[in-house]
């Protein structure tokens, strides 16, 4: 599904990232992405989702070489990035707005958005927060909230990027439930190695532009 091959990424004026890193991820796979903090693990997401352009590199997603910027109009329709801070994915007054985004996005009615909504919020246990506004949830609720606007794109794959940092027990079995239910194949970054043993079935490391089993 996804094939990096020799990436080379620096930010401007800033310390090279990545320096010939290699990975792929199939079809039905559940991984953990693990690393020191500033190892790249973000940086990673943000290039697969064409959010971040490579120096040099090959990234190859659904069988296609993925280069320009329309290349990554498709992988984003396709691939579900959950961001690190909640509050760089909800920008909308409500909580159904924030969800309706997507669907909308990707030329659903509003009569058929309206009823993903609905659906999202029933399978996500986020019945009755349709009408709250966004800002004022706690941080656990805009988690799940967040997680909810990426269910409701139905994509293929899961980015997800320090789910459960600050998130009590409940919530983390929670969010974990739903992840597992609706995800096929995803990655997800932490440091959690008790929540990794239960979401997924492999660990990798990231080190010096190196991914690394565990
Ligand atoms: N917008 C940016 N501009 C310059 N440097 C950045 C930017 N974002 C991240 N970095 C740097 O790139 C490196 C990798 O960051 P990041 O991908 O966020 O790491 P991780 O998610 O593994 O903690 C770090 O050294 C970080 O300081
Ligand atoms: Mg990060």
């Amino acid at each position: 599904m996804i094939n990096i091959k020799e990436l080379y990424f620096s930010y401007p004026y800033g310390k090279k990232v990545f320096e010939g890193l290699n990975f792929s991820l199939k079809r039905g796979e559940t991984v953990g992405l693990t690393g020191a903090n500033g190892a790249g693990k973000t940086t990673l997401f943000h290039l697969i989702m064409g959010l971040l352009k490579p120096d040099a590199g090959e990234i190859e997603i659904f069988e296609k070489a993925r280069k320009v910027e329309r290349d990554f109009i498709e992988v984003r329709q396709r691939i579900g990035l959950v961001f690190q801070d909640s509050d760089d994915q909800l920008f909308c007054p409500t909580v159904e707005e924030d969800i309706a985004f997507g669907p909308l996005n990707l030329g659903k009615s509003q009569e058929e958005t309206k009823a993903v909504v609905g659906e999202v919020c029933e399978k996500l246990g986020l019945k009755g927060f349709e009408r709250k506004v966004t800002h004022r949830l706690s941080g656990g609720e805009k988690r799940l909230v967040a997680l909810a606007t990426i269910v409701a794109m139905n994509p293929e794959c899961f980015l997800i990027d320090e789910p459960v940092a600050g998130l009590d027990d409940v919530t983390t079995d929670r969010f974990l439930r739903y992840l597992k239910e609706y995800g096929n194949t995803y990655i997800i970054i932490t440091h959690d190695q008790e929540f990794l043993k239960s979401a997924v079935d492999k660990v990798y490391i990231l080190k010096g532009s190196k991914i690394i089993p565990r």
